[in-house]
């Protein structure tokens, strides 16, 4: 297909790369740093990764460690899993770069749709002409994407059999917390069986929950936010000028808030509600909808019958009682699964359901519209996970408000008019070109990627830090996967899972946005942030997000 105008610009754009990567790729060092531990579950862990537990974090560039066989000829192969994130092509595209200007003898596999296409052995060369194609655009359509979890024996079996038939010396995994949680048993895996074919991962995630002090935001948020900040202003700025609708906006996170978050600050919302305070003052459904419905009321005796609230997209698993709710839904699907699949309605899986909850998640269940009922029974994503995005939140909350409003009316307290409309901000993020911030970050993380693989380690993940300051100045290097696992609940049982990094309530972008909230619940003053730039001064082309900059100021960044 003709590329657009901007897709053609965009082909000339050259991603940056820290300084200390920019170097000739011979002379690339590896210093290794103190081994580095997970914060809890240290023996479990231990005993589950006895190979691939305790090693040391690395720092790639700079040092005087060379990585001797730097030159050597390579097969990497490349997978990209789970949801989209814009940057994806350019890890790609940072990992051949380095991969050929160490050997132009080596090669580059990717693996179509997903880890499935290791498993099946679904691939393709990568060369420069397809490569070319794909710098500096969204999305993962070069190979595909796909959710698959390597997880039984065989599948292990199968992919080490990939691995060895395709000659791989290393395989990249780009993914969130899940498919990272994979490429560390991936890596273990290998490393038990005396294979030397390395495991990498990327941090790749739109949600912005793969996170650590080594790792400062997961590829694809700036981008996403962004967008959605844009969408959110531009929502808000009409909300402004037709002053009749309050305006409810979904965003996407499957968990965390970190997206609603980082657009509050952007756009300055009458109300955000974050998922991690709404767990931590055990705030039920019915306060939520009061916070809102008071917003609404307060701002309707101006005569401003009009609004926009932000509401995280997994704000439901957040709230206690609704939280039990799903925990207790969980066990039963996992423990009658082939019963449950065997029902052919919403109508006969809502009555299976209540005939085993508990009398309080019972009394919950009941009281929620029929429709949200049937959303949370629907099929789990393969790690388990409820698929909050097909959940309607945003309606719920928007009706339940109109249901309080009309108490608020009957008790004299409320006169205005209230009519809503809603929204989801989800997929349309996911695939938009990077911009200049993501463009150059997931091209040193690939770069950076190619540097583990040298350096012969395995089970580690890419880390690019210092991300507030210019490119240049960014430190790459590398972090063990197992550091950042823990045990957590799935699917009925305990598994070994890279921790989700949640909003923190005492970190500088929530302390930030709760000393505004006040002023921001009855203004109309809306902050409108407008389109990504991709060219122009740095200030609007290369700034970050409120987020980076608000946790480099409080010095939460670099921390280790
Ligand atoms: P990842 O964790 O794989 O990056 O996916 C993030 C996400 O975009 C979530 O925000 C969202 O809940 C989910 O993917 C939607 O998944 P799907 O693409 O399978 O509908």
């Amino acid at each position: 297909m003709e590329p657009s105008p901007l897709q053609k610009t965009r082909y000339a754009y050259r991603p940056k790369l820290p300084s200390s990567l920019s170097g000739p790729i011979e002379k690339l060092a590896c210093d290794r740093l103190a081994p580095a531990l997970p914060d809890t579950d240290r023996d479990e862990l231990r005993g589950l990764f006895p190979r691939t537990f305790g090693k040391p974090a690395v720092m790639l560039g700079s040092g005087k460690a060379e990585v001797e066989s730097a030159k050597k000829a390579r097969t990497i192969g490349i997978i990209l899993s789970g949801g989209p994130a814009p940057g994806g092509h350019n890890v790609i595209a940072g990992i051949f770069d380095a991969l050929k200007a160490a050997n132009p003898a080596s090669r580059m596999i990717g693996f179509r749709g997903g880890p499935g296409g290791l498993v099946e052995d679904k691939s393709m060369e990568i060369d420069a002409a397809l490569v070319d194609r794909y710098r500096n655009t969204g999305g993962f359509d070069m190979i595909g994407s796909g959710r698959t979890k390597i997880e039984t024996p065989e599948q292990f079996e199968r992919a080490l059999q990939t691995a060895k038939k395709r000659g791989l010396d290393a395989v990249v995994v780009v993914g969130g917390d899940d498919s990272n949680t994979n490429a560390a048993v991936l890596a273990e895996f290998f490393a038990d069986r005396g294979e030397a074919i390395s495991v990498i991962g990327v941090p790749k995630t739109i949600d912005g929950d793969l996170k650590s002090a080594m790792v400062e935001s997961s590829f694809g948020f700036d981008t996403a936010t962004k967008l959605y900040s844009e969408l959110a202003g531009n929502i808000a700025r009409d909300a402004a000028s037709g002053r009749k609708y309050w305006h409810f906006i979904k965003l996407m996170g499957r968990s965390a808030s970190h997206i609603t978050l980082e657009c509050a600050l952007q756009v300055r919302p009458n109300v955000a509600i974050i998922s991690e305070e709404v767990e931590a003052k055990r705030l039920g459904l019915s306060q939520i909808v009061g916070t809102i419905a008071d917003s609404v009321a307060g701002r309707s005796a101006k005569g401003e019958n009009f609004g926009i609230v932000l509401v995280p997209e997994g704000l439901l698993e957040f709230v206690p009682e609704i939280k039990v709710l799903i925990d207790e839904l969980n066990e039963i699907l996992a423990a009658d699964e082939e019963a449950f699949k065997a029902l052919s309605n919403d109508h006969q899986r809502v009555a299976f359901v209540l005939e085993r909850l508990d009398h309080e998640s019972k009394a919950v269940f009941e009281h929620l519209p029929e429709d949200i009922q049937a959303q949370l029974l629907w099929d789990r994503d393969p790690h388990g996970n409820v698929q909050f995005s097909r959940i309607e939140t945003e309606k719920l909350l928007a009706e339940m408000v109109g249901r309080r409003l009309a108490l608020y009316t009957k008790e004299g307290d409320y006169s205005g008019k209230y009519d809503f409309q809603t929204h989801f901000l989800g997929y349309e993020g996911r695939c938009a070109f990077p911009s200049n911030f993501d463009a150059d970050y997931c091209y040193s993380l690939g770069y950076t990627a190619f540097g583990l693989v040298a350096a012969d380690l395995s089970g580690y993940l890419s880390s690019v830090r210092n991300l507030a300051a210019p490119a240049a100045e960014w430190v790459a290097g590398g972090l063990p996967l197992v550091s950042l696992m823990n045990i957590e609940r799935r699917h009925g049982q305990d598994k070994p899972v890279i921790r989700k990094a949640l909003v923190d309530l005492e970190g500088a972008p929530f302390k930030t946005f709760a000393a505004a909230r006040d002023a921001w619940a009855q203004s109309s003053d809306y902050r409108v942030p407008g389109g990504i730039q991709y060219f122009g001064p740095a200030e609007v082309a290369d700034v970050v997000t409120e987020t980076l900059k608000l946790e480099r100021k409080s010095g939460a960044q670099g921390a280790r």
